[in-house]
């Protein structure tokens, strides 16, 4: 067969197959031209999944007669005016959504130009016929009987009601990327314009994280609501920059549904991200859980690419390992806030609140407003309450006076809580979980012990598998592994931590496999976690154990002075607060 160039319809029809894979790829693609059309209201309607319609209603710019016929115009857009593919601000730039959407659709375009005093206007995208219309002001586009035209496509789609879900998933992306923005859908999923942060997500994510995600600001940080100031900015290079909430590590899914990532406001699905995010969670959640997150990352147009894919859902970052490291380095930093940091802050911001927590309170004597916490960031902290040389003492005594963030101790229950007082309610901390914590970061803190190997141990790779072992080499090391290329085709090992010996050679395959598969490792470090938590685990005191006064007061102080203290390193919970407002509805006040 002589070679033909195919008719427009046909190149549109493939290019569809790309860029509107399935209906909620098109009500992707219309609402980023809504945002970039300066929308602040975007109205979704959809039916039977998005099949037989689609519909979209903007209060953005509109467009002139000349635009709106050029807009199904294959590559046609009015968004790379410098030609510069590598500075893109715009959610669309490619040309192709409209034209691929119209190819495989009923389409029709309303809109109006107010600005320009134009009259509304309407284009039947079949025909290319423009005619006056009523519309008033924006834009509206309907899409009807999606993939009508390209059977074999409608065949591969699935139940009307997983096409919604992929919708619902769709527009939640996009909200939680514009929370100025207001978005409906079906008149159902309501996100209303200017919403708060914090709102938008608990809108999106569900009810049960509220307050229990952790904000990052550009250089702070606040926990839930209590806000922790630091003093420090966690990136030194100004061009990178986070923010966003992550959830606390006892807030998990079993999926990775509610991870929301952005580049320049972008929603994306990056594993230079994903893995970055599952590395920084590695010490205290366990690989088969998901964190939640709505995490923004900005930098430099120039230094990501976004011209990936046609759905420009992936993108290519410069220097993937500098972003990975710089957000490993960030996300730790908020996970590892000690308590008695986040409390001090709280306690500073919310004087008044907590005053009507102590009034309400009448059965045990409170610590007065006025009591400073910070004193506790410096107490010595004591180390009793290792059981070896101790007999507990029975006696309702107090014996600590300066009370931390979680209080007064009360008293042991069950030989396995201890149950204490603070100002916000009654805490209940599992003893176990609280002191293998402890022991956990104190282990962590330690230097890695380093053993020379007198003579290297060469491990045969393959040339690739050497490049990959290369590239994480520098985080290796701080694992204890030092290593560097033994020509071609092996690796060296120079370093190996002390007191420990693996199949080293079967490691580094490993870590190679990961390397290749998702750009980064976490091999090494999930292993060096899982030993450090087998440690901490064996020598803590355990359920069952009974503690004194003395020994309690200091384990609660010693939790309050530990880096993630909120759970165990495996992910449980160390505490929980029952808030007075909760006990005061268990008794009707
Ligand atoms: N809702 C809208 N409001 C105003 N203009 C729009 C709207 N949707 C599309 N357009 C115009 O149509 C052009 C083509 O859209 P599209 O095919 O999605 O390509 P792209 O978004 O990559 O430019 C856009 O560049 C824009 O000028
Ligand atoms: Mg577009």
């Amino acid at each position: 067969m002589p070679i033909r160039v195919l008719p427009d319809d046909l190149i549109n029809q493939i290019a569809a197959g790309e860029v509107v894979e399935r209906p909620a790829s098109v009500v992707k693609e219309l609402i980023e031209n809504a945002l970039d059309a300066g929308a602040d209201q975007i109205v979704i309607d959809v039916a039977d999944g998005g099949r037989t319609l689609i519909n979209i209603i903007d209060n953005g710019g509109g467009m002139s007669r000349e635009d709106l016929a050029r807009c199904i115009m294959r590559h046609a857009t009015s968004k790379l005016d410098t030609g510069d593919l590598l500075n893109i601000t715009t959610m669309g730039f490619r040309g192709e959504a409209l034209p691929s959407i119209a190819s495989v659709s009923d389409m029709t375009i309303d809109t109006r130009k107010a600005k320009d005093g134009a009259s509304g206007l309407s284009l039947n995208c079949s025909t290319g016929e423009i005619k006056p219309s009523a519309w008033e002001s924006g834009t509206r586009v309907r899409v009807e009987n999606l993939f009508s035209k390209t059977p074999a496509r409608l065949k591969f789609l699935r139940s009307d009601r997983a096409e919604m879900m992929g919708i619902v998933d769709a527009v939640k992306r996009l909200a939680l990327s514009r929370p100025d923005v207001g978005f409906i859908l079906n008149n159902k999923w309501r996100f209303p314009k200017g919403q708060p942060m914090a709102e938008r997500i608990v809108a999106i994510m569900g009810d049960d994280v509220q307050g229990r995600m952790i904000e990052l600001r550009y250089s702070d940080m606040v926990f839930g609501i209590r806000s922790v100031s630091q003093n420090r900015i966690p990136n030194p290079n100004t061009e990178y920059r986070l923010f966003g909430f992550i959830s606390e590590p006892t807030l998990r899914r079993a999926g990775s549904v509610d991870q929301y990532l952005f580049v320049n406001g972008r929603p994306v699905k990056d594993k230079v991200l994903v893995g970055a995010l599952r590395a920084a969670y590695a010490d205290v959640m366990s690989t088969r859980e998901f964190p939640l997150c709505a995490l923004y990352l900005e930098l430099p147009p120039r230094e990501v690419d976004v011209n990936v894919s046609p759905a420009k859902t992936e993108v290519h970052f410069l220097e993937p390992a500098r972003i990975r490291s710089f957000i490993i380095r960030t996300l730790r930093d908020a996970l590892a806030v000690p308590l008695a940091r986040q409390v001090e802050e709280r306690r500073v911001q919310s004087a008044g609140e907590i005053a009507q927590h102590l009034k309400s309170s009448f059965l045990f004597t409170a610590p007065s407003a006025g009591e400073s916490v910070a004193t506790h960031s410096v107490r010595e902290p004591v180390k009793n309450y290792d059981l070896s040389n101790s007999v507990p003492n029975t006696e309702c005594r107090i014996p600590n006076t300066g009370q931390g963030p979680l209080g007064r101790v009360i008293g042991q229950i069950g030989n396995k809580y201890i149950i204490a007082e603070n100002h916000a309610g009654l805490v209940v901390v599992d003893q176990h979980a609280a002191h293998e914590r402890i022991t956990y970061e104190r282990l962590r803190s330690r230097e890695i012990n380093r053993q020379p190997l007198l003579v290297p141990l060469v491990v045969k790779l393959k040339p690739e598998e050497v490049a990959a072992v290369i590239e994480v080499a520098e985080e290796l090391t701080n694992s204890g592994l030092k290593l560097d290329v033994f020509g071609e085709d092996a690796i060296a090992i120079y370093e190996k931590p002390a007191d420990w010996d693996l199949d080293w050679a079967a490691m580094l395959r490993d870590i190679a496999a990961e390397v290749r598969a998702t750009g980064h490792s976490s091999k090494l470090s999930e292993k060096l976690h899982l030993k450090l938590a087998g440690h901490a685990c064996h020598h803590s005191v355990r359920a069952g154990q009974r503690l004194d006064m003395a020994q309690m007061d200091a384990l609660l102080r010693d939790i309050e002075a530990t880096e993630r203290a909120g759970q165990c390193n495996h992910g449980r919970p160390v505490y929980k607060v029952i808030p007075f407002r909760e006990l005061d509805g268990w008794f009707e006040r």
